[in-house]
């Protein structure tokens, strides 16, 4: 069952009303395992079931269950390394989550818009930049774009500077964590997709703080191989803070079997360091992307059946399966 419930109340009233579990079972005619997983916050019970713990406790249905509540989660690729397709697989995955109908609200993270850009938007007044200096609830700073279930909070070429304007502020790491508490807290969107900047720095630091699911897009090349254990470092860190924070997987985009030896044996070197984390959907190389970001167009709507937007769609399935395991 999806949706918030507010067991907290369910078992207040019980208290309150001095009966024991066993009891609220029996006059509720459900068994004790329900009430039990009910008062510990699972929702998996019916709806049914919930209705007549509901009438015995004298509670409305509504009062202790919202099944519009999503619970948000949050998705950021991640490499300090420049041009591996962060901005890219960010765009494509969030708009596919969008096209299945999922509520999903894109931040960049990056000042050179790349993110903002592809997906059809402009400089902005009220941008990350400015959130982030003030501390702002970012939730005032969310603009619809031309694209159906698909939001976002917008970047500017001023965030040069950010990490040093970070550097000063008490709570530095966690200045984008309370700024998306009242979004998370209401319950709108299913996911945030988070494009980052190429710098292990504060702001990073930040994104990955409030993070469930990093995505870390790679190349095979020797280059980029050598500057993930760095990463993982980083990620392990932040780990300490956040215990929600896992490694979805590492994908491996610009495919490339041309450079057929090369790619191989980064292939295995890569196989051998992250398993299964390794996601198998492979990105190739593919032309049809730069003249979409060209024309400010995802290539998942501009170019809908091109191998590229399929094998997009493969890789969302395979993260999705990821983000539903428990
Ligand atoms: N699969 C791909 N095929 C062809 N070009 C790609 C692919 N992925 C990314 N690119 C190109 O590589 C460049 C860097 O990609 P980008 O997504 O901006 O990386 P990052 O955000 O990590 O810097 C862009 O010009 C982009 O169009
Ligand atoms: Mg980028």
């Amino acid at each position: 069952m999806k949706g918030k419930l507010e067991f907290e109340k369910i078992v207040k009233r019980r208290t309150e009303l001095d009966m024991k579990q066993s009891e609220l079972a029996e006059a509720a005619c459900v068994s004790i395992n329900i009430v039990r997983s009910v008062e510990i916050g699972r929702s998996e019970s019916s709806i049914e079931a919930l209705s007549k713990i509901c009438d015995v406790l004298g509670l409305k249905l509504n009062e202790i269950y919202n099944p519009d509540f999503k619970n948000t989660k949050i998705i950021s690729f991640v490499n300090n390394k420049g041009g591996v397709g962060k901005t890219s697989l960010c765009a494509a995955i969030g708009c596919i989550l969008a096209e299945q109908d999922y509520n999903v609200l894109f931040i960049d993270f990056d000042m050179q818009m790349n993110l903002t850009r592809s997906l059809g938007m402009e400089k902005q007044d009220k941008h990350l930049g400015v959130a982030i200096e003030k501390e702002h609830d970012l939730s005032s700073y969310i603009y619809k774009t031309k694209y159906a279930n698909v939001d976002i909070i917008v970047s500017d070429p001023s965030m040069a500077i950010i990490d040093m304007q970070l550097f000063t502020k008490i709570n530095r790491e966690s200045i984008v964590k309370y700024g998306l508490k009242s979004i998370i807290d209401k319950g709108i969107y299913d996911f945030i997709i988070c494009d980052t900047n190429p710098v292990l720095g504060i702001l990073n630091y930040n994104v990955l703080n409030v993070t469930n699911y990093v995505v870390i897009p790679i190349e095979l090349e020797i280059f980029s191989i050598y500057g993930l254990d760095t990463l993982i470092n980083y990620i392990e860190n932040v780990k300490k803070n956040n215990e929600k924070l896992k490694i979805a997987g590492i994908v491996v985009n610009k495919y490339d079997l041309r450079e057929k030896t090369i790619t191989e044996t980064c292939e295995k070197v890569v196989t051998n360091l992250f398993g299964d984390k390794v996601f198998k959907t492979r990105i190739g190389v593919d032309t049809k992307l730069k003249q979409s970001q060209f024309d400010s167009e995802p290539v998942i709507y501009a170019q809908k059946n091109s191998r590229i937007s399929r094998q997009y769609r493969e890789l969302t399935k395979e993260l999705i399966t990821v983000v539903n395991e428990k």
